[in-house]
């Protein structure tokens, strides 16, 4: 919960159901792999999704589902987590972040502000699994958070 970097999913699949714990299948295995070989731990950063319950079917989460559990759910755990930076997985997370719709593959890797939050948005590990050419920007994506982070934790340390 004292993590500087929060990644935000879309919601539950399957096997995270199963369990009750965000990104433990394949999407959750090629972050945390990721993460691990950029030098961070997994016990570093915070895990959620937009959407606490799978969708039936695995649909894409209605938009009253998605407002409602952000209002319940969601927004508290930013204000308890409060990280330096927001990292969004995919365009369901990043459309429920900024509450509009943007283009994930026009402002992938770049910055965006909403409200108080920092956002960084990145594809979501699911499309990568489906389109590894896209691995590359991925990385640079998380590259970038983690610069992001640590960059601006030496920053306060230094107060
Ligand atoms: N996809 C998501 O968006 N979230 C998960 O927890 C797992 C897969």
């Amino acid at each position: 919960p004292d993590a500087d970097l929060m990644f935000i999913g879309e919601g539950p699949g399957q096997e995270e159901d199963l369990q009750q714990r965000p990104f433990i299948g394949r999407s959750g295995r090629l972050l945390r792999t990721t993460l691990i070989k950029l030098g961070i731990s997994p016990e570093e950063i915070f895990i959620t999704n937009i959407v606490k319950c799978r969708p039936p079917n695995n649909r894409i989460p209605l938009p009253n589902e998605i407002s409602m559990c952000k209002k319940l759910l969601l927004d508290k755990q930013i204000k308890i987590v409060c990280p330096l930076l927001i990292c969004t997985l995919g365009s369901v997370a990043l459309n429920a972040i900024l509450d509009e719709k943007k283009s994930i593959s026009q402002i992938r890797g770049s910055l965006q502000q909403k409200d108080t939050m920092l956002i960084l948005p990145t594809y979501h590990p699911a499309y990568i699994l489906r389109n590894p050419q896209a691995y590359q920007l991925f990385v640079q994506d998380l590259t970038q958070a983690i610069t992001y982070i640590q960059t601006n934790k030496i920053n306060t340390e230094t107060f």
